[in-house]
C-alpha cells in the first residue's frame, strides 16, 4: 500500500469510487450477463485460429488495414444482417465498430450535448445511459411505456411542453425493438407516429437495438433508420447480447457526416482488433444459425423464472412475459422499496436490480425489480427466487404465505 496521498490531487467531479470486485452472488440476476452455456466456444476457437493464420500480419498497424471505422468484413456482415433483418440501408462506410454500444453512447452523447441540455428518454431505460446522462448534466424527461413500448400521446404532449418551454430537446432515445428493462417491442405504428414527432418538432431519433437479435418469435418491425424519411435517426447496436459482453464490441450506423465528427472524439485509435476478426470470421457462416439457440435457451430460462415467481411470490410479483431479450420487469407491493431490498437480499446470495436505478421517475421504480435470467442456471433461479421471497417478507412481510396458497388453490 503506497504512502502518498493522491486525494488532494484527484480531479473535481469525480463519480465516486468503484467497488472492489468480490466475485458474482451465488444468485446472479444483474447487469446484462448472458448464457454461458451458448457461448458458441468452438466455433469462435476455429475463427481465431482461421482468421488470425490468414491475416495476422495486418495487426502491425493501428486500425489494421480496415481504417478507424473498424474492421471491414466485420462491417460488410454488418451492413447485410441489418438489411436483412431490419430493412436498413447502410453502407460499410456507415458504420463505426466501437468498444462495445457503451461506447456508441459515449460517442454519440459527445458529440450531440452539453451541460443544460435536455433529452428524451423512456421512462424506464437503461442505466447505463441514464447515469451518463446525469454525469453530462443534462436533463432527462421520462415518457412513459405500456406493453406496446413508449406511450406516442405522452410523448408528444412532453415535446409540446418542452416547446412553450422554447426547450428543443437535443435527442429522443428509445430501445424499441425488446426495451431494457420490460421487454416491449414498439409496433411499425408507433415508429411511425415517433418519427414524425420526431420531424415535426426537428429532434432527432437515437435508436439503442442492443437486444434486437434476441425476439422469441424472430419477428421484428423495420428500424426506426430504416423507416425515417429525414435521415434524422442514429442507429446503435451490439454484439454482447447476440454472441458475448466480454468481447465489447459494438456498433453505431449513421451518416458519414456525423461519423467523422465522432471519429474526432473516438481518441483512442482503434477498439480492439483481434476480437472484431474473430466476428469478422464468425458471423458470416454462424450468426443466423446461432441466434435462434441462443433464444430458445433464454426463452426456456424465463419460464423458469416466471413459474418460480409465481410459485414463490404468487400475486406479489406483477410482471409481462416479455416479447424477448434477457430480463423481467416485475412489479411487488407498493410498500417494498427495493433499494432497501437490495443490501439483504444480497447478504441472502440474491443480486438483483432495483428498479429505481433502472427510472427517471425513482417512484416509479421504487418498488419494481430487473431480473436477469441469462446467466443463472434453471435451479440458481429457482433457489435465488425463493431466497428473495424469504428475505422480501422477512423485510417487507410480502409475500404474505397465505397468498401463495390461496393462488396455488385457485
Ligand atoms: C440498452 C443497452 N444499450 C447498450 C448497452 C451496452 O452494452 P455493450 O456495451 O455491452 O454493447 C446495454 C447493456 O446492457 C444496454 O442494455
Amino acid at each position: 500500500m503506497s504512502s502518498f496521498d493522491f486525494a488532494p490531487l484527484l480531479a473535481p467531479g469525480l463519480p465516486p469510487p468503484a467497488v472492489k470486485w468480490n466475485g458474482f452472488a451465488k444468485y446472479n440476476f444483474v447487469g446484462g450477463h448472458n448464457d454461458a452455456d451458448h457461448v458458441p466456444v468452438d466455433a469462435l476457437v476455429k475463427a481465431a485460429n482461421d482468421v488470425l493464420a490468414r491475416e495476422g500480419r495486418t495487426l502491425a498497424t493501428y486500425g489494421l488495414n480496415s481504417g478507424p471505422l473498424g474492421y471491414r468484413r466485420l462491417r460488410e456482415f454488418l451492413g447485410q444482417k441489418l438489411k436483412r433483418t431490419t430493412g436498413m440501408n447502410c453502407t460499410a462506410d456507415e458504420i463505426l465498430i466501437t468498444s462495445g454500444s457503451l461506447q456508441a453512447l459515449d460517442l454519440v452523447n459527445g458529440i450531440l450535448l452539453t451541460r443544460g441540455d435536455t433529452v428524451i428518454i423512456e421512462q424506464a431505460s437503461y442505466q447505463g445511459a441514464l447515469t451518463r446522462l446525469t454525469r453530462l448534466g443534462v436533463n432527462a424527461v421520462g415518457i412513459p411505456l405500456d406493453s406496446g413500448g413508449m406511450r406516442m400521446d405522452a410523448l408528444a404532449a412532453a415535446l409540446e411542453d418542452l416547446k412553450h418551454q422554447n426547450i428543443r430537446p437535443k435527442y429522443i432515445y428509445t430501445i424499441p425493438t425488446v426495451q431494457n428493462p420490460t421487454g416491449t417491442i414498439l409496433s411499425e405504428a408507433r415508429r411511425h407516429e415517433l418519427l414524425q414527432l420526431g420531424e415535426k418538432y426537428g429532434v432527432p431519433i437515437f435508436e439503442d437495438d442492443c437486444y434486437a437479435d434476441l425476439i422469441w418469435s424472430g419477428e421484428r418491425p423495420p428500424a426506426l433508420h430504416a423507416m425515417s424519411q429525414d435521415g434524422g435517426v442514429i442507429h446503435i447496436g451490439s454484439f454482447s447480447k447476440s454472441i458475448a459482453p466480454a468481447l465489447r464490441v459494438g456498433y453505431i450506423v449513421a451518416d458519414w457526416a456525423l461519423l467523422a465528427r465522432m471519429l474526432a472524439i473516438k481518441t483512442d485509435a482503434g477498439s480492439g482488433a483481434v476480437e472484431q476478426m474473430v466476428l469478422g470470421e464468425f458471423c458470416p457462416k454462424h450468426f443466423e444459425e446461432h441466434v435462434p439457440k441462443l433464444t430458445r435457451g433464454l426463452r426456456a430460462k424465463l419460464e423458469t423464472l416466471m413459474d418460480a415467481l409465481n410459485e414463490q411470490f404468487g400475486t406479489a410479483a406483477e410482471f409481462e412475459d416479455p416479447k424477448g431479450g434477457i430480463f423481467l420487469w416485475v412489479k411487488l407491493p407498493d410498500q417494498v422499496d427495493t433499494l432497501k431490498l437490495y443490501q439483504p437480499a444480497l447478504a441472502a446470495g440474491v443480486a438483483i436490480n432495483p428498479g429505481p436505478e433502472w427510472a427517471t421517475d425513482k417512484s416509479y421504480g421504487r418498488s419494481r425489480i430487473r431480473l436477469c435470467f441469462a446467466n443463472p442456471s434453471h435451479e440458481a433461479i429457482r433457489e435465488g427466487v425463493a431466497s428473495l421471497a424469504e428475505v422480501c417478507r422477512r423485510e417487507f412481510g410480502v409475500p404474505a404465505r397465505i397468498a401463495n396458497v390461496a393462488r396455488e388453490r385457485a
